[in-house]
């Protein structure tokens, strides 16, 4: 299986993600704001892999450090510097508050015992999400029949994550215990990754892949060609409202009209308990060239206004299961997450270190193309 991020003697080498699928493309990132960009920039992508590259790269942050005073400074600026890559997955928020409960439990010991600390508590991160993958594709696989065709979205396969995925493992299980499983892929505009990086993950596997566009999905189901829709998510609300890549609300609602169960499947740190419901995930809006000049060619008038969320909030009344590495939820929701939480990695400073970036995330600005978010 394919893997995306790795640490190599002092660096990280990532699979380039945005040069897919035409080229196989390895590069190193060996500072922080080389791991910021390429969050930023989709090189490294997915939230379970944005949560591992950002543990990372707060160890590339700190790593030339002399004494812990130098430490401590460059453990925030690093902190900083990658909060403020992508505002959405939550992932990211809560890597960052894992590295810094994993730094404090070590203060006053010196600057190697930290550091050697912050590279065992990433390391750890990646390793866990591997599990989660497997133990999110083992539930999920419980869920699909024997012959099963299923509708994905965007890439939540082992190109996003640690692992195997989290919405593809349960088709790679399924796939593995012998099941007949055929795969439609949404294209996923505006960036592809459905195209370029799911097609392409599951072709490498030998799956059975049909590529369609988004608006293709409506015909497919009406045809009864899809038995469920499995997704991953960027962002759980306590509720199961949940963020996910723009189009995930409209599929949503698709296979609601045509009565095809629509699962999300995501380890637990992705869920968010510090917010109660959709409407408070911040949604990240990217550059209007994403739009109009999709991989270089001009497909709109110039000058012309663009709305470009990356992600829309689907509401939880819209889902049939979600699936985490605790098991399969079904509705009402509310008493399975409050049990899941409880094993779960947790910090009392969490919500508030979530709101503490978002707030500074809000000063840098999400609004990138002059649309005020309600100005539409
Ligand atoms: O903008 P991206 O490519 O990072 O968006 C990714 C998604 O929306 C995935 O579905 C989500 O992060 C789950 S990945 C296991």
């Amino acid at each position: 299986m394919v893997e995306p991020l790795k640490w190599e003697d002092g660096a990280v080498r990532i699979l380039d993600q945005t040069e897919l699928p035409g080229r196989v493309v390895y590069r190193t990132c060996r500072d922080v704001g080389s791991m910021a960009e390429a969050i930023s920039s989709l090189r490294i992508r997915g939230a379970p892999l944005i949560g591992i590259a950002a543990a990372y790269g707060v160890v590339l942050g700190v790593w030339g450090a002399e004494d812990e005073g130098e430490l401590w400074r460059r453990l925030e600026a690093a902190s900083e510097r990658i909060a403020s890559t992508r505002p959405t997955a939550v992932n990211l928020f809560w890597a960052l508050e894992r590295m810094r409960r994993a730094a404090e439990a070590h203060r006053g010991e010196g600057s190697d015992v930290i550091r050697e600390a912050l590279l065992h508590e990433a390391s750890e991160i990646h390793r866990e999400d591997r599990d989660r993958c497997r133990a999110i594709g083992k539930h999920g696989a419980e869920l699909l029949p024997e012959r099963t065709s299923v509708l994905t979205h965007c890439n939540a396969g082992a190109l996003a994550t640690g692992g195997i995925g989290t919405a593809l493992a349960v088709l790679y299980v399924a796939w593995e215990r012998s099941k007949e499983v055929r795969v439609f892929v949404d294209e996923t505009r505006p960036l592809l990754q459905g195209a370029r990086l799911t097609a392409w993950e599951l072709q490498q596997a030998g799956m059975d892949v049909t590529l369609i566009c988004d608006d293709m999905a409506g015909w497919v189901m009406s045809r009864g060609w899809v038995d469920a829709v499995v997704v991953g998510a960027d962002r759980i609300a306590a509720n199961g409202d949940f963020a996910n890549k723009i189009g995930t609300y409209s599929l949503a609602v698709l296979a609601r009209h045509h009565r095809v169960p629509f699962y999300v499947a995501a380890p637990l740190s992705t869920w968010d308990f510090s917010i109660t419901d959709g409407s408070q995930i911040p949604i990240e809006e990217r550059g209007p060239e994403e739009v109009t000049q999709g991989f270089g060619r001009n497909t709109a008038p110039e000058g012309v206004r663009v709305y470009n969320p990356a992600f829309d909030v689907t509401p939880a009344e819209l889902v049939t299961a979600f699936i985490s590495e605790k098991g399969v939820a079904l509705p009402p929701f509310g008493e399975h997450f409050r049990r899941w939480s409880c094993g779960a990695y947790t910090s009392p400073n969490r919500g508030r270190s979530v709101r503490k970036y978002r707030t500074k995330r809000k000063l840098f600005g999400t609004q990138r193309c002059g649309l005020s978010r309600n100005g539409l």
